[in-house]
């Protein structure tokens, strides 16, 4: 907000977020939408309600882990596996794909990945579901870049780090306040870069 962003950030139907305090205390810079992301549908219709506008920024940040994020990937039912999967690979690429085209051509379309998607660095395993499902979003994402009329974008997956969250938990050594100004930069500094990268917070390459 001090920036002085015009910020339209979405919510699931019926949620109360910390996104909802901000859009009362600043009002003319941040309005709310509603949109399950793993629902087409609601993709489709977000974008048909925000046709006449345009943005430079397109960040789905949205993610879930299944509820025993210790379970090895033979453990996980069919049905988390499904959950976690869609919600994490399929549900961002078709944000991407759907709301591309309020994105101005210098803008930039990112989505939270994470540090455990890689899996180059995957020497330590654990968190089996939630690596794979960020690993194929990376995949994913690599195969949106490849297609020719993707070249010339800002392409960005972000690991923003183990942060204080729901998803996080409490033993994340950082908070929210923490690591926000560092995304922000590191997504800043991005918007003017075509291609795709794989960025930490701070801005520096996270190995595929
Ligand atoms: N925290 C970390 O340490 C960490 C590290 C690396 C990457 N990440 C990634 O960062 C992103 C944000 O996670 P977080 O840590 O802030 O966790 P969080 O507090 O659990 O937030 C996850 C957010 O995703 C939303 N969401 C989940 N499924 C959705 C759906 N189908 N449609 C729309 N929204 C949906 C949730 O909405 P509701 O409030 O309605 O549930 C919630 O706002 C995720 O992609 C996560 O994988 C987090």
């Amino acid at each position: 907000m001090k920036r002085g962003w015009h910020v339209v950030g979405t919510v699931r139907a019926g949620a109360r977020a910390r996104l909802h305090d901000l859009a009362d205390s600043h009002p003319a810079q941040v309005t709310i939408e509603c949109v399950d992301i793993t629902l087409a549908d609601q993709l489709v219709a977000l974008r048909d309600r925000l046709a006449c506008r345009r943005f430079d920024m397109l960040f789905v940040n949205a993610g879930t882990v299944n509820r025993n994020p210790a379970d090895t990937i033979a453990e996980v039912t069919t049905e988390e596996f499904t959950h976690v999967m869609v919600t994490n690979a399929l549900a961002p690429m078709r944000a991407i794909e759907t709301l591309e085209c309020l994105v101005t051509e210098a803008g930039l379309l990112g989505i939270m990945s994470s540090g455990q998607g890689s899996v180059a660095n995957n020497a330590q395993g654990g968190r089996e579901l939630y690596r794979g499902s960020k690993a194929a979003l990376n995949m994913f994402m690599r195969s949106y870049a490849a297609r020719p009329a993707s070249r010339a974008r800002a392409l960005l997956l972000l690991a923003p780090g183990w942060i204080r969250t729901e998803l996080g938990g409490p033993d994340a050594p950082f908070t929210l306040e923490e690591t926000i100004p560092d995304i922000v930069n590191t997504l800043l500094e991005k918007r003017g870069r075509p291609g795709l990268e794989y960025l930490d917070r701070k801005g520096r390459t996270v190995p595929w």
